[in-house]
């Protein structure tokens, strides 16, 4: 009892440190041109519930999905910069970046070469792209391109995979992902049982391991897909330890958008 209430009272302190530091690299946050932020009034709404669980710093990653959100930088850019005016305006003290979650498809190399993919930041010289799999499973040819992206100084970042069903079957995939040259952003909602026990089990597992490269919310609204942040920052910090949470939720994202934790 004693030890529980002394971790408790870690974690509150730990929370109170990065209260303004937490930085979150996945959101839905932009609204009207995917599945997440539905109008601007739940773009404040979950600009507000972001702040509330610790974050200053969120990235915009509205879906490029080809045939099904056809977003691209020109889409993109006005409506992330009317966010932010209506953000500044209702006085919400959260920094917003952009780019955005590109599922993984044939067209990327010719986007990448006509410089239609906007990029997360950079890491250790290369481009950061979240590029996502498919739920229900890892295409052919995924490794083919994946080799292509980082030959060409694009280092992908798979965000979510513990929630591909391929992964589910071979939990050894994560291993082939890494050592194809992968990283891996995990959803704090994954880590703190939001989407079932295989799901938590894999992300505990990735925890671990030493798997996971950053924890992201990818938010798409304050109730259904809020932001965990808070809650998986919490789970990190009684699993893992004071140094991994900092890793994972500060100094990782802040050292692919260039702010120093
Ligand atoms: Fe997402």
């Amino acid at each position: 009892m004693v030890i529980l209430s002394s971790n408790r009272l870690i974690v509150q302190a730990l929370l109170k440190a990065v209260t303004v530091t937490m930085i979150d690299l996945h959101s839905h946050i932009l609204p009207g041109i995917d599945d997440g932020a539905r109008d601007a009034d739940m773009s404040l709404a979950m600009a507000q519930q972001a702040v509330d669980v610790g974050i200053s710093f969120m990235m915009c990653t509205p879906h490029m999905h080809w045939g099904t959100f056809d977003n691209d930088i020109e889409i993109i850019e006005p409506v992330f910069k009317q966010l932010r005016r209506d953000i500044s305006a209702a006085g919400i003290p959260l920094t917003l970046g952009w780019a955005a979650e590109v599922r993984l498809n044939e067209m990327v190399p010719l986007w990448y070469k006509t410089q239609k993919i906007p990029f997360l930041g950079m890491l250790n010289g290369k481009k950061v792209l979240l590029l996502e799999l498919p739920h229900s499973h890892i295409p052919a040819g995924a490794d083919q391109l994946i080799k292509w992206l980082i030959a060409n100084g694009v280092q992908p970042l798979i965000p979510h995979p513990e929630r591909n069903r391929d992964v589910w079957e071979r939990p050894e995939k994560i291993r082939w992902l890494r050592n194809l040259g992968c990283l891996f952003q995990v959803t704090a909602g994954a880590l703190t049982g939001r989407f079932g026990e295989v799901v938590q089990d894999i992300s505990l597992s990735m925890l671990d391991d030493d798997f996971i490269d950053l924890v992201a919310s990818d938010t798409h609204d304050t109730k259904r897909r809020p932001n965990d942040m808070k809650d998986a920052f919490e789970l990190v910090c009684r699993q893992a330890g004071e140094r991994p949470a900092q890793r994972l939720f500060v100094e990782t994202p802040g050292n692919i958008v260039g702010l120093s934790a």
